[in-house]
């Protein structure tokens, strides 16, 4: 990838604060840095905004959401298909955009604008099928009249993970249900949701429906909204951590709140398993993202009969895995966000190590520069390492071993999250029985992936509430409003 065509997508980005369909410079003036994390040289400063900008962006949401709520849903959804023909049509300058701030492979990147566009497709067909119902009171005297409106203007605060597709799939049900909104991306990867508001305002948004508030000082700029009546919703994903304050906070005006919170993603492979499937599946669950997702397969329990076949099938692959800058050739692995996140991961890997686990491949840092972490895999890792109890949030694959089902359950749910579980065997009623046994909100049944628009996302315990993508995902933006008829 030659440097010109890198500064000329980066030089794309929009400059400022996007507040009432204005790209404006903030409050202040000032500037924050984002960084290439293979290179840790800076790409460009983005605007800094400010609690000012943030009362700003609330005013003109607020403003707008009559009008918003008024618009034909036809012409919401409309928006939302144009916009999702523009990220279509620019899917490959938008994965370099991905690739230089956040670090994943081009075609992981190019995989996340499609899902990222799919949310919008999905959500300009749900824009129009917003109903209510009409039925007889039981004792017939009277009807019941239920409608659903859109619950107003909402925060929406994004993961450095998954810079567009974390974000289309709140901007997507927020837009058809006819709600205004104020972005505030993550700081260490803001660059794509700034081009983002860019095709949206290009595809007809309204000025003020969607506002955008980059910022270093996420609590300064975020504070002074849920403190402010007017905000009605906020929608997080993020760590269990911060989501636990966001609700402390959204508790003082009663806020709907949406969590997508934390993961420990148990990987059960059964006896009877597919071993083939299991092990190509290993890889999609463990190394999409670099590890550096919530649905992440966390931890490996593997029935003891197949564990070390598991565990050496999968050293191998991951080890053959090419690490690298995401924009070369080749690359399947690209660095880690940040020093902070390869030194948690370094430190999880060392626990392990020193508590008895064994290396079969990795357990090192790569290269003298950016944020490079090899491909691992752990066996015979004991019951105490903090790995099992911890997201990892790296490329890291610790595989313990299980005698029966019951135990198999046992040390999945064995967890305070319970977000996705993947489980692999051939066995139909196993299957059945272990899934409903597992306490989380998504399962992967013979399948390392899960996550698809047309789905409900998200889970139970301490990884949140509230459910993104799917025909529930708009839910989170209405409110039912319930009439009492007297004929
Ligand atoms: C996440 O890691 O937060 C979400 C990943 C996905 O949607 O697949």
């Amino acid at each position: 990838m030659s440097a010109e065509r890198e500064r000329a997508i980066v030089d794309q980005v929009p400059a400022g604060v996007l507040v009432g369909g204005e790209w404006r410079p903030p409050t202040g003036d000032k500037t924050f840095p984002v960084e290439d994390p293979a290179t840790g040289a800076v790409l460009c400063e983005v605007a800094d905004a400010t609690a000012q900008d943030a009362i700003a962006a609330l005013d003109t949401a607020h403003e707008q959401q009559a009008p918003w709520a008024a618009t034909p849903p036809r012409e919401r959804g409309e928006i939302l298909r144009r916009a999702f023909e523009t990220m279509t049509e620019r899917a490959d300058d938008l994965a370099l955009l991905m690739t230089l701030e956040m670090g994943k492979p081009l075609a992981e990147s190019k995989a996340e604008v499609t899902y990222a566009a799919e949310f919008f497709r999905w959500f300009a067909e749900e824009a129009v099928r917003i109903a209510g119902r009409w039925s007889t009171n039981p004792s017939g005297d009277g009807r019941l009249l239920t409608m659903r409106q859109p619950v107003g203007p909402c925060l929406l605060i994004t993961p450095w993970n998954f810079p567009l597709a974390m974000g289309t799939r709140k901007i997507g049900p927020a837009i058809a249900a006819g709600c205004t909104m104020i972005v505030k991306p993550a700081q260490l990867t803001p660059l794509s949701m700034l081009v983002l508001a860019d095709i949206l305002r290009a595809a007809g948004l309204p000025d003020g429906v969607l506002n955008v508030v980059p910022t270093s000082k996420a609590g300064a700029v975020t504070e002074p909204l849920f403190a402010d009546p007017r905000l009605r919703k906020v929608s997080f994903t993020g760590s269990t951590p911060v989501g636990r304050k966001l609700m402390e906070q959204a508790s003082q005006n009663l806020l709907r709140v949406s969590m997508e919170l934390g993961g420990n993603a148990p990987f059960l492979v059964f006896a009877d398993a597919d071993l083939d499937v299991a092990v190509d599946q290993a890889i999609v669950a463990k190394m999409r993202n670099m590890g550096e997702s919530c649905v992440a397969a966390n931890r490996f329990h593997v029935h003891e009969s197949v564990a070390d076949e598991f565990a050496e099938r999968l050293a191998e692959k991951m080890s053959a895995m090419k690490v690298g800058r995401g924009t070369d050739p080749g690359v399947q692995v690209g660095p880690l966000i940040d020093g902070g996140q390869r030194d948690a991961v370094r430190t999880l890997v060392d626990d392990a190590v020193s508590k008895g686990a064994k290396v079969l491949t990795g357990g090192e840092d790569v290269g003298d520069r950016g944020y490079f972490y090899a491909p691992t895999v752990l066996a015979a890792v004991p019951a105490d390492a903090d790995l099992l109890r911890t997201e990892i949030f790296g490329p890291v694959a610790p595989v313990a071993t299980f005698t029966d089902d019951d135990e198999a359950v046992h040390a999945a749910n064995d967890s305070e999250y319970g977000l996705v579980a993947y489980v692999f065997t051939r066995d139909l009623g196993r299957a059945l029985s272990v899934a409903e046994a597992l306490e989380v909100g998504m399962l992967g049944l013979n399948r390392g992936m899960v996550s698809n628009p047309a789905a409900p996302f998200g889970g139970v315990k301490a990884s949140g509430f509230g459910r993104e993508g799917g025909a529930e995902g708009i839910d989170e933006y209405l409110a039912v409003k319930y009439v009492a008829v007297d004929l």
